[in-house]
């Protein structure tokens, strides 16, 4: 077990190694179980972490600000929008001077070819942890609550379990590419399977893709990548369908939307799940884009196992706030 992760950022998935994010889990759950019986755990008192939005959110900024008052200091909401970013505040400003009057940055950033380059750029000047509430690339924490849930439902050995990481159609907007990049660089670690599935022209960056069957490789995993969601549920232990932009081909918001229209079809539903094993469960991140990406009867059906996921954000996080901070 290793312990010691003070002054650590936590930006990309493989930040930490294999065995950091086990120490990570085993204080999730020790968190979660202290939640449960009522145990303070005021690990980090007086401390205070600023929480930085470029972008909305309804569970990153409920669960780092609820975190950060259950472990005994305050989460302080920022949006970038009423800061004086826009009339020339740098991340190297940023960096310098919140890391001045905070303990921890915390910053969510997802503009395509941007978010990452900032959150590193504030890291660089910064001079305490800096942690990625989602940017362009990656999703770190939401893959450390999506892996706590997958143990907590199929068990701590992971090994020959299949994820199924596949694109689903959304009108609302072009989702990130983030999700799922997170879910394919980290899964493997742990020992399972991947199954990505896409329509042509929705790929994921090909450095990453590259990056997690490399960590495939070196798990002794499976990494088998389909154009058709059809196939891809076939032998899926946990299914993890939801929506992303075409960024790689078109970051122009009108082409990609014309893209996504001409994949109606791929919508998670009733009938798709039956194709996964008979125990299979149903994971999103949220927000979902309803009856239109997941039927509702998938989504709030006995297989989904998305509110679960949802609360693991509060203890994952928890977790890397008391190691880091
Ligand atoms: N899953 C997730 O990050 O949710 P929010 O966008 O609401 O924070």
């Amino acid at each position: 077990m290793q312990t010691f992760l003070k002054g650590r950022d936590l930006i990309g998935d493989l930040d930490f190694s294999k065995e950091e994010v086990e120490t990570v889990l085993e204080v999730a759950f020790d968190l979660k179980r202290k939640r449960a019986l009522g145990e303070p755990h005021p690990y980090l008192r007086d401390k205070v972490l600023a929480m930085l939005f470029f972008f909305s959110s309804t569970r990153t900024r409920g669960s780092f600000e609820a975190g950060m008052a259950q472990l005994g200091g305050h989460g302080a909401f920022i949006e970038s929008a009423t800061t004086q970013i826009a009339h020339g505040d740098t991340a190297q400003e940023v960096g310098e001077i919140y890391g001045r009057y905070f303990d921890g940055i915390a910053i969510r950033h997802c503009d395509w070819l941007e978010g990452n380059k900032y959150i590193n750029e504030v890291a660089k000047y910064s001079r305490v942890p800096v942690l990625n509430m989602q940017c362009d690339i990656y999703h770190p924490f939401q893959c450390l609550a999506d892996l706590m849930t997958i143990m907590e439902k199929k068990g701590r050995d992971l090994r020959k379990k299949r994820i199924v990481v596949s694109w689903a159609y959304a009108s609302s907007y072009l989702k990130p590419i983030s999700v799922p990049q997170s879910l394919i660089l980290q899964m493997p670690r742990f020992g399972m399977d991947v199954t990505l599935a896409y329509p042509k022209g929705f790929e994921l960056m090909p450095d990453i893709v590259e990056q997690a069957q490399q960590e495939a490789k070196k798990a002794g995993t499976a990494f088998d990548i389909v154009n058709d969601m059809d196939e891809a549920m076939k032998g899926g232990d946990i299914i993890y369908a939801k929506s992303w932009g075409p960024l790689l081909t078109t970051a122009d918001k009108v082409k990609g939307k014309e893209m996504q229209d001409s994949h109606k079809d791929w919508i998670m539903d009733g009938r798709r799940l039956k194709m996964a094993n008979p125990d299979a469960i149903y994971m999103h991140p949220l927000p979902a884009d309803r009856d239109i990406e997941v039927t509702t009867d998938v989504l709030t059906g006995p297989q989904s196992v998305v509110y679960d996921e949802a609360e693991n954000r509060l203890h994952a996080q928890k977790a890397v706030m008391a190691l880091t901070m």
